[in-house]
């Protein structure tokens, strides 16, 4: 489902410099699977999450998803990728403030051309799925954190998306609410067989995971299918 290969990113820093903030990381996950990222803030977690879900171009190295190589793919093409088969849950949700919740979760659809009553239909079915079904006609702001979240996770659905990439998904959640998002994103994921790409600081969602990297300074310093071989879900460390 997804293979990156070597995967560096340089910025350009001040004074000419350059800061490699990813060095030559590489991991695939088969279809189904789950792959935690793990490491403390600026290692570069983000960034890769980034390159894997092609909304971001590497200095040097391979991304394979879904059978596409997305570095040779034009940017109207790799958006044709995102579309079809990536959904994405941001660090801080990126809701559009001035739609309900229901229109948020609507608009990967509505960039596929599918508007309408079905549209409108899916995008509550999926808002009762993750809780929220009498909040559909509330703005972000009268939603809390949490509501928000929830919120970016049916929009992150919404398509069916056979690979789902989550930043941080319980990062700004109480233990309560960040348990009931964990059990949202396996339930669809067991439910539909969707492919988790999973950022996080959370130990219980990580070990939830067929797979654990850790990255420190941009670089991979562990990896738990080295280690164990088949890591199972709950043993990986
Ligand atoms: N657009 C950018 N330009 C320059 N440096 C960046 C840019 N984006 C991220 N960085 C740097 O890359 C490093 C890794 O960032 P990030 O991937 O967000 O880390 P994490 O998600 O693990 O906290 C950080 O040092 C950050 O400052
Ligand atoms: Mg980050």
């Amino acid at each position: 489902m997804l293979k990156v290969e070597r995967l560096t990113k340089t910025y350009d820093a001040a004074g000419g410099r350059q800061l490699t903030v990813l060095k030559e990381v590489s991991f695939g996950v088969g279809a189904g699977g789950s792959v935690a990222v793990v490491g403390p803030s600026g290692s570069g977690k983000t960034t890769l999450l980034g390159l894997c879900a092609g909304l971001d171009q590497p200095s040097s190295g391979t991304v394979v998803l879904a059978g596409r190589s997305i570095g040779e793919l034009s940017e109207d093409a790799r958006a044709q990728v995102r579309n079809e088969h990536v959904g994405f849950v941001f660090q801080n949700f990126q809701l559009v403030p001035t739609l309900t919740a229901v229109e948020n979760v609507m608009v990967p659809l509505e960039l596929r051309g599918e508007g309408g009553a079905d549209t409108e239909a899916a995008a509550c079915q999926l808002l009762a799925r993750v809780g929220l079904g009498e909040r559909y006609d509330h703005y972000p702001v009268q939603l809390s954190g949490g509501e928000q979240q929830r919120v970016a996770l049916a929009r992150a659905f919404v398509n069916r998306p056979k690979i789902l990439f989550c930043d941080e998904p319980t990062g700004n959640l109480d233990s309560d609410t960040a348990h009931a998002m964990v059990e949202l994103i396996f339930g669809l994921n067991h439910e539909k067989a969707t492919t988790l790409v999973l950022v996080t600081h959370d130990l219980e969602l990580a070990k939830r995971c067929q797979r654990i990297i850790r990255l420190r300074g941009g670089a991979v310093v562990s990896d738990s299918a080295a280690k164990s071989g088949d890591a199972l879900p709950g043993r990986a460390r």
